[in-house]
Order: structure tokens, then sequence, then C-alpha cells
């Protein structure tokens, strides 16, 4: 286990290039599954979700190999339609191969998610869409065990529930959907920029998929899926949490490369609204951010895309910790993902967090402390504030961190931050 130590205070400038997007990438790693033929995919990010994806596939009996940011993966038939616990326990978003498992074999056993620290995270949802298609779930021994002896029969399905629509349960769906029988209608359907992703990546092999990006998604089903090449889309939330390190109060303004302006609305109208400086290049693949003159407060409602993303709303914590005036943080979606609050009030933020909402008055400076990271994006809000904290940070648990940002002490340099990691053989404060 890694710890990183951040000293704090230094200025920042330069530019760095954002990475292909995590959760675009898992569920398209998991889709290579629908075909015989081998697929490559470009600018899959090199973390630890995207890697521990990969030693499922091949531990399922699919061929991996991986240089550079590009994975070629070929699934041959007889792969196993069973994962066990001690592979899927580590990533929740392994349910991903839910779908794909079904549509190509009509049977899968995958062992049910546990908690999260960030919310309940039930999977009712993907369950519901899945036996919609005619397949029968049983519980047993903690999986789930998943079968569609007679095949999958397109339906319409309602994606809904009481927090919305589902990102990963409608890439399930469309995924199971693509190899149906008949016509598959996902209403309510989630249109984050990752499942549009997915949908392109799943009609170059050869699907038949209309409407990804809208609340209806029209799937005819298919014979068969081939082979074809994808490269990812940006990653719109590092991209976000470079954009909140160019606002910090010791940034002189960074440029970042490979964004996709479209995605990031939500995200850079906040930064603008709060008196920040945001400003694309002609064609929206690069942004220069700098901190406003006067930085202002702001509100935070988490909504599904093309809503502000909860898995931004951490960041803005850490920016609203420095900002003068009271901000607001109402996370609608995991009501419960305020883990970073405690430890930002360890760094001498003002935070009061009740029923999903945090209250941030903020403050003149922040100071260095030991942390503890308690998920990936709470760790990002964790290293934000230690860029603009007066002192040294540890941050411990790094990995974190490590599940979802390629490179990140490495950018974090480039911009000229003082970054060290370093084995962390106490394993930090208050251990459980
Ligand atoms: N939900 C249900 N039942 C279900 C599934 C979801 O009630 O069967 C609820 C959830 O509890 C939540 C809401 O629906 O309240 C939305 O959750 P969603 O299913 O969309 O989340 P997800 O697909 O499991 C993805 C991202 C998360 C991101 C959420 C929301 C991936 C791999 N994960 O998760 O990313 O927070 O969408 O946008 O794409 C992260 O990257 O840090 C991360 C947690």
């Amino acid at each position: 286990m890694d710890k990183l130590i951040v000293e704090g205070g230094q200025n920042l400038s330069g530019t760095v290039n954002i990475s292909g997007s995590k959760n675009a990438s898992l569920p398209i790693l998991a889709a290579a599954l629908l075909t015989d033929e081998p697929v490559r995919i470009s600018r899959v990010p090199d973390v630890s979700d995207t890697n521990y994806m990969l030693q499922i596939l091949s531990q399922l009996g699919a061929s991996v190999e991986r240089s550079s940011g590009t994975v070629r993966i070929e699934s041959p038939d007889g792969i196993s339609s069973s994962a066990s616990y001690e592979q899927v326990r580590k990533m929740r978003a392994s349910i991903c191969l839910l779908g794909p498992m079904m549509a190509r074999m009509k049977r899968c056993t995958l062992p049910l998610p546990g908690g999260c620290v960030i919310g309940d995270r039930p999977v009712d949802l993907h369950l519901r869409a899945i036996q919609a298609l005619g397949a029968r779930v049983r519980v047993k021994g903690g999986n789930m065990v998943i079968e569609a002896p007679n095949g999958l029969v397109g339906t319409t399905v309602d994606m809904r529930g009481d927090s919305g629509p589902t990102v990963l349960g409608t890439d399930n769906l469309m995924m199971a959907a693509v190899l149906a029988k008949g016509k598959t209608v996902i209403e309510s359907a989630a249109r984050e920029p990752e499942v549009v992703d997915l949908a392109n990546f799943l009609n170059k092999m050869g699907a038949r998929i209309e409407g990804a990006g809208s609340r209806t998604i029209t799937i005819h089903g298919v014979e068969k899926l081939h082979g074809c090449e994808h490269t990812v889309i940006p990653d719109r939330i590092e991209a976000g949490t470079f954009m909140v390190a160019g606002t910090l109060n010791v940034s002189q303004g960074i440029t970042l490369n490979r964004v996709c302006r479209e995605h990031m609305k939500s995200i850079s109208d906040l930064l603008v609204e709060c008196g920040h400086v945001v400003e694309y290049n002609e064609d929206g693949t690069s942004v220069f951010v700098k901190p406003g003159e006067r930085p202002r407060s702001g509100k935070i409602l988490t909504n599904p895309y093309p809503g502000y993303p909860t898995d931004m709303q951490a960041q803005m914590t850490a920016l609203f910790a420095l900002t003068p005036g009271i901000s607001v943080v109402k996370d609608t979606i995991f009501p419960q993902r305020f883990m970073h609050c405690s430890e930002l009030k360890r760094m001498g933020a003002n935070i009061k967090v009740d029923n999903g909402t945090a209250i941030i008055t903020g403050v003149e400076g922040l100071s260095g402390a030991p942390v503890m990271a308690s998920d990936l994006r709470a760790s990002a809000a964790l290293v934000l504030a230690a860029l603009a904290a007066e002192g040294t940070t540890e941050i411990h648990r790094l990995y974190h961190i490590d599940r979802g940002y390629e490179m990140l002490d490495d950018k974090l340099e480039l911009l000229g931050a003082k970054v060290k990691r370093v084995p962390d053989l106490e394993g930090g404060p208050q251990e459980d």
C-alpha cells in the first residue's frame, strides 16, 4: 500500500494530457466477450480498475494483450460463464459482465456485489432488465445465477429507478439486447457519454443500436457480432478534476489537452459561474483554466447527465472549502458520498454535512495533515486540497486513487506540484 506526500502551496502551471475514460473503458472491455473475433481498443487508461477487468476477462478464458494504452482481446468459444467472488469483489463495475455473458452464453453466475462506501449500490434494475428479456434469476451462495435456456427476447424495459436512470444498468441491457431475438426498447435510459461510447463500439461490432445519448434507446437484435477497432473517449471526470486544480489559488493557469468540450458543459459552466476562467480552443479539444480574480461560492445539485456529475462533487467541495462565502453541495444520486468532508475538516475546512447535503463555508487557508482516502473521488478531493494547503499532507490508502487516475503523480509533477509516492508502512491513521 502506498501513500502520497504532497508539499502544498507550489505554483501550478503547464499542460497535461487527459487519459481515456475509465468508466467508458470498463463496459467496452466487457463487451469484447460478445464476439469470438479479436477487438482492439485504444486509449484504455492504465488504472487498477481496467487492470482488474482485464484480469477477469483472461481468467474467464479470453486472450488479452496490452501495450501502451491499446488492448487486444479475443474471446474464443468455450469461455467460462462463471466468475468467482475472489475475481470480482475488487470492483463493483464487474456487474457489467452480466449483459455480455448472458448475450453470448445465455447463462452466467456472478457474485452479488457487496456494499460500497459511497452508498448502497443495489443491482435490482440490472436484474429486472435481464428478467424482462426472459432470463430467470436465482440467488445462491451469494451468487446471482442467471439463465435463459431459450435465449433472450427483445421487449420494452423502463430503466428508471428511484434515483433516476442507471448507467451500468443501461449498458448491461444494451449489451444483452444486441444478440437477443427482435427489438428491445430501453425507456429512461442513461444518457451519459460513456453509454454513447459503448453504443458506438457495439455498432462497430455490427450491432444495430439507435438513440444512445437520448432517453430512449432502440436495439434490433442481430445474429452475430464481429471484431472491430475503437478509441475510448476522454475521461471527463479526470478532466474536471484537473480543471479544479487549475482554479485553485496556487494555479497560474493550466492547459488540458485531449478533452471533449461537449461532455464537460455542466462542469465548465459551474466553474465559470464561480468566477473562474475556462477557455476552450476552437474545436473544443483543449481547455485553459485559471482562477478568477474574485472567486464566488456555488451550488451543486448532482443529477444524471447532462446534469452535474456525482463523480465531481467531492473535488468541487475541496475548491469551495477555499472559496469565500457559503457553498452548498447536494448529492441526489449517492446521498452518502461525503466521506471526504471529515478529512477536509481535518485540514481546516468548515463543512457541515446533513441529509445528503454539505454546507461549506469558505476559509482563508487549509493546512496539511495526515488524511485517509475513502473512495476514488474523495481521494481526488484530498489531493486537490493538499495542493492548495500550507505544509505537508499525507494521503493514506492511495489505492483508491489508483483505481481511476492514470499517472496522477506524474501529471501533477508536470504542473509543478511537489508530490511523492512512498510505501505506507503504518497504513495511516485510524486503520480499521
Ligand atoms: N441504482 C439502483 N438500482 C440499480 C442500479 C442503480 O437503485 O440496480 C441507483 C444507484 O444506487 C444510484 C443510481 O441508481 O443511486 C445511479 O447509479 P448508477 O447505476 O448509474 O451507477 P453505476 O452505473 O453503478 C456509474 C459509474 C460511477 C458513477 C455512477 C453515476 C462506472 C463504472 N461507474 O456507476 O462512477 O458515480 O455511474 O454516474 O461507470 C466513479 O467513477 O467514481 C464512480 C463511482
